[in-house]
């Protein structure tokens, strides 16, 4: 669904521009006051001055929306997610809370591994109906695009499922929420395979990803690119076979230890290459050469207790730096957008522009859909976000808590 939408009186925050913005670009954004959008057909029409809100009475096809001041920004991207899944890891959590690590739960069977089992036990309603609560949530929060990763299933049936589910809400007449899919069918290794990780990658290859290609079930494939779970050989392996088919690439690169998944990023041309705690300097140097963006999840180090990825190295380094929640039930079972601005701010040295650049322009980039969401112009849907102030500093300022108080997608307003 997608409306006529006329805002006036508002306070426009956005980056500009139809590609990732690098580097110092990152902290420009223009800031416009007594602004109007237009928003005919769900596509931003006008951004500027206010014309009169009834001029020759153009408008009166239109829903009108007086943002009396207040910021007016782009819709959040959260381009890495995995959101449909079955169960929940409760104890793991209390596990981790007494000292043991994410690592250690995961080789003695828990970890990705329970989710698997949890969710291949559910079907196909569940999940969806699961995976529905979590957009709404999301959508509360000012997101109006998500990317969501396959990779609870390991088997052919129930990682096609999962990506049905994603089709199937995207499909939605009335989502609030755009969903990219991405088959990560090399998230860990399944008890069928134990021991035989090249043969389980085989088996993607040659038996899961021709189908998912086929049915373009999803834009993206990603592996978890970790020792102990698939090597950098491995991962090299799996992700060229997926270029092959036509996906686009992304990684978990560097994520627990400093294996060079950075670097795997920049040497196959990946659209992103995310987490990356443990990236070394030359690998995010050689991700700033070619254009890799270099996407950071700080929920999830807050969440392992890990050091936060350094995104003030990264952005001085010329990165392209976007910003995103790893919402999951293990590592990080949280899709908060407030925390991820409070922390990426507080602990990563980001400064409030980079890290609002970092959750819309760049996080469409990372998806490679900077020309069509991501900031507020003309071309681009008209996705956005309402505060509840005309300081955009309550974004990181206002801890853990909601100033968004509407969602705009494609012209149609939510209230959160
Ligand atoms: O991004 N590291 C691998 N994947 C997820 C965790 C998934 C899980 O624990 O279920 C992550 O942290
Ligand atoms: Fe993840």
């Amino acid at each position: 669904m997608s409306e006529n939408l006329i805002i006036f009186d508002a306070r426009v925050v956005t980056p500009m521009g139809f590609a990732a913005r690098k580097g110092a670009e990152m902290g420009e954004l223009l800031v416009m006051d007594h602004a109007t959008i237009e928003v005919t057909d769900g596509v931003i029409t006008y951004v500027g001055p206010n014309r009169g809100e009834n001029r020759d009475g153009y408008y009166q096809h239109y829903w009108h929306y007086n943002a009396r001041g207040r910021c007016v920004l782009p819709g959040f991207v959260d381009s890495h997610t995995h959101f449909v899944f079955g169960g929940e890891r409760a104890d793991e959590f209390s596990w981790r809370l007494k000292g043991e690590s994410y690592m250690s739960i995961m080789e003695r069977g828990g970890g990705i591994v329970s989710t698997v089992k949890a969710t291949r036990a559910s079907n196909f309603i569940r999940l969806r109906a699961k995976a529905e609560g979590f957009l709404k949530q999301m959508n509360a929060m000012g997101v109006t695009t998500v990317e969501g990763k396959s990779g609870y299933g390991l088997d052919k049936e129930t990682e096609l499922m999962q990506l049905r589910i994603m089709r199937s809400l995207n499909g939605d007449e009335h989502r609030r929420v755009d969903i990219v899919p991405t088959f990560l069918g090399a998230h860990a290794v399944p008890q069928e395979y134990a021991g035989r990780t090249d043969d389980y990658i085989d088996f993607l290859i040659r038996e899961v990803m021709p189908c998912v290609a086929e049915a373009g079930l999803a834009e993206f494939c990603d592996v978890f690119c970790e020792q102990g779970v698939f090597s950098i050989e491995q991962s090299r392996r799996l992700l060229l076979a997926a270029r092959g088919m036509g996906f686009n690439l992304k990684l978990h690169a560097d994520e627990i230890v400093p294996l060079g998944g950075a670097g795997l990023a920049a040497e196959l041309s990946a659209t992103s290459a995310d987490h990356l705690l443990h990236a070394s300097d030359a690998d995010i140097r050689a991700m700033a050469e070619k254009g890799v963006v270099a996407t950071l999840l700080p929920l999830t180090a807050f969440a392992l207790k890990e050091p936060y990825a350094r995104g003030r190295a990264m952005i001085d380094a010329g990165c392209a730096v976007a910003l995103a929640t790893d919402l999951n039930p293990g590592s990080c079972f949280s899709g908060s957008i407030p925390l991820t601005f409070a922390l990426a701010c507080i602990y990563m040295q980001m400064s409030i522009e980079e890290a609002i650049t970092a959750l819309t322009l760049n996080g469409a980039a990372a998806l490679n859909r900077a020309g069509s969401i991501g900031s507020i112009e003309v071309g681009k849907k008209g996705d956005l976000v309402v505060l509840n102030t005309d300081n955009y500093h309550f974004l990181p300022y206002y801890i853990g808590m909601n100033c968004v108080i509407a969602t705009i997608k494609e012209g149609v307003i939510y209230p959160s």
